[in-house]
Order: C-alpha cells, then structure tokens, then sequence
C-alpha cells in the first residue's frame, strides 16, 4: 500500500465512542473521492478486506488484530451551500460530523434538522444506518447519495432510487463508502428551530449522555421498544467485565472502564437472550461490527 496519509497498526480503541477493540492492518484518510477510489483500487488488487469507519459511534471492533483496513472518512469534511427555489442545496461531505451540519442549520435558517440533535457521529454513518429519532431522518431531505461499491465503482443514486427504511441503509446491497450526499433544506424560522432542537433534546434525557456509548445497541422490533423489553428482562446494570447495561436507558451499553469489545459483545448476547426467552422475540443489532465475535 502506497497511499500517504496511511497509519499502519493502528489502534481503534481511540477512534470509536465504546472505546475499545483493537488495531488494523492500516487505517487511511482519504482527502478526496479520487484518492478514495484508488485507495479502495489499490485494497482490492492487494486482496485487503475493508471496512468504512465514519465517526466511530455505531460500531463494535474485535479485539486483537483486525486483519483488514480501515477507510476514515475524517478528511471528507467539506459542504456547500447554494441557495435554489426557496430552499437551500447542500452538497455534504460524509465525514462532516452531524453536530456541525446542526450548527449550520442553526446560522443559516434551515428546517429539518433537528432530529440531529443529540446524535453524534458523522453525516455519512447517519445516513448509511439512517440514524433518526421520533420518526424523523434524512430521508426526506435527500436528494442523492454519491458512493463506491465493493468492486470500487462510483456511483450517484438518485432520490427515486433510495428505498428507506427504520434503521436500515437505503440500499438494497451495501456499497463500501458513502463520499457525499446531496441535501435540500427549506428554510425555517430561528424560533422553530431552536423549538424543535428543545424538543429532540427532551428526548434524550433518559438517556446515559457522557457515558462511553455507542447509542442504542438493538433496533426496536416492530410496535416495541427495546429498551423497554431489555429493562422488563432485568438487564440494567448487568455487566461482563467493565461493560455495564446502562441504569439510565436499557439498550445502552456503557463502558465504564477496560472493557473489551469481547466483553461488550458478551453482554448484548445475554440480553439478547433474556428477551428471546421471555418474549420470543430476537432483538437484531443496531450496532456494526468490525471483524468477528
Ligand atoms: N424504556 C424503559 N426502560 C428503558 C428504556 C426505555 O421502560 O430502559 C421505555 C421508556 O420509558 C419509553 C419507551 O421505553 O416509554 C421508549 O423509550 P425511548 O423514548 O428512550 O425510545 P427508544 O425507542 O428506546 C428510540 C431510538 C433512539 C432515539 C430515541 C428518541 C432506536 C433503537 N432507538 O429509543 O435512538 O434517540 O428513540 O427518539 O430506534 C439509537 O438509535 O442509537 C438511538 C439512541
């Protein structure tokens, strides 16, 4: 592997919200789709398996060695604004966190945003695992997605193609990498959005904020919530090692120090099978995993 701004052995532990895992074969930063693209090229005639990481708050990283490497989109910050039929088009870079597009939306006068608040992590892993809350998301704001497939092909998918759902990214097969995505934002006045920013606040204050996270663990099955199911089954503050089940919010798993992802992942499967044997219901992970457990 050639590429420059490349870490080799590099640990992940520090680059995701859980802190914990271990480190990968490389990790690098590409600074523009063309440097990602014969990167992931580069990747592929290496035979390197790859994994995308965007701001490390929705993934779990096995322990020892990940015997792959890992593409961060933290050089992909960039986002224009043109203003275009009443609205404001935005063309985001995946690696812009979340709280600054909020920001943003704050200065500029832009609705629709606000589901944002509380949410971390990068505007592409929002949109890849279509992060959302009280049933609002992206969604309706996007007007296309630019990616690179697995076999490293480059590819927009237009607001027509992208089929959303609860928690799911808008695609039938996951592509590799989200580059930047197209928004259109409708202005809004300042006193609504800091109204709706309130609201979404609100709700998250039964939630464990401060603590090391990774959001939610599980997605909520059909009509129920898993946090409720979780805290029915007398899962909060079980622990495996320094992995603790939140006392705030059930479906929280809170590093509160040392913990191993080993140690973590241990944790969501007794849980998981708490609420399997009470409730007949398999809880499907909300979190992404690097490597295997
Ligand atoms: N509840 C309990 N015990 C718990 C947790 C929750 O009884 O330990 C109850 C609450 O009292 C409430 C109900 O369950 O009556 C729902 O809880 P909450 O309002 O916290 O919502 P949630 O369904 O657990 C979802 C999203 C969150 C999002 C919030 C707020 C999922 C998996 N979770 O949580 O998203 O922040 O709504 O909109 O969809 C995430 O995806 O990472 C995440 C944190």
């Amino acid at each position: 592997m050639k590429y420059r701004a490349l870490i080799r052995d590099c640990p992940l532990g520090e680059l995701n919200t859980w802190g914990s895992g271990g480190r990968c074969l490389w990790l690098a930063a590409p600074s523009s789709v063309a440097e990602a693209l014969s990167l992931i090229a580069e990747a592929r005639e290496e035979g390197t398996r790859l994994y995308l990481l965007g701001g490390g708050s929705n993934v779990l990283v096995q322990d020892g060695l990940l015997s792959a490497g890992v593409i961060s989109t933290s050089a992909l910050t960039s986002i224009k604004l043109t203003e275009a039929g009443g609205a404001m088009a935005a063309e985001v870079e995946a690696g812009l966190p979340v709280r600054r597009l909020l920001a943003l939306s704050m200065e500029k006068n832009l609705g629709g945003l606000a589901f944002l608040t509380g949410i971390p992590g990068t505007v592409g892993g929002a949109l890849h695992g279509n992060a959302g809350a009280d049933g609002e998301s992206f969604a309706p704001l996007v007007d296309g997605i630019e990616t690179i497939s697995r076999d490293g092909a480059l590819r927009v998918w237009s607001r027509e193609e992208l089929r959303w759902s609860y928690r799911a990214s808008p695609w039938s097969e996951d592509p590799l990498m989200i580059t930047k995505a197209w928004l259109r934002l409708p202005f809004d006045d300042k006193d609504n959005i800091i109204k709706n920013i309130r609201y979404f606040a609100e709700l998250k204050k039964g939630q464990p904020i401060g603590a090391k996270t990774a959001g939610c663990v599980f997605k909520n099955p059909p009509g129920a919530s898993a946090g409720r199911l979780l805290d029915n089954c007398g899962c909060k503050e079980l622990a495996v090692g320094g992995a603790v089940i939140s006392p705030r919010h059930a479906n929280f798993i809170e590093n509160r120090g040392g913990a191993s992802s080993r140690n973590i992942y241990d944790l969501a499967e007794i849980c998981r099978k708490r609420v399997f044997e009470r409730y007949g219901i398999t809880l499907e992970y909300e979190v992404k995993f690097f490597g295997t457990f």
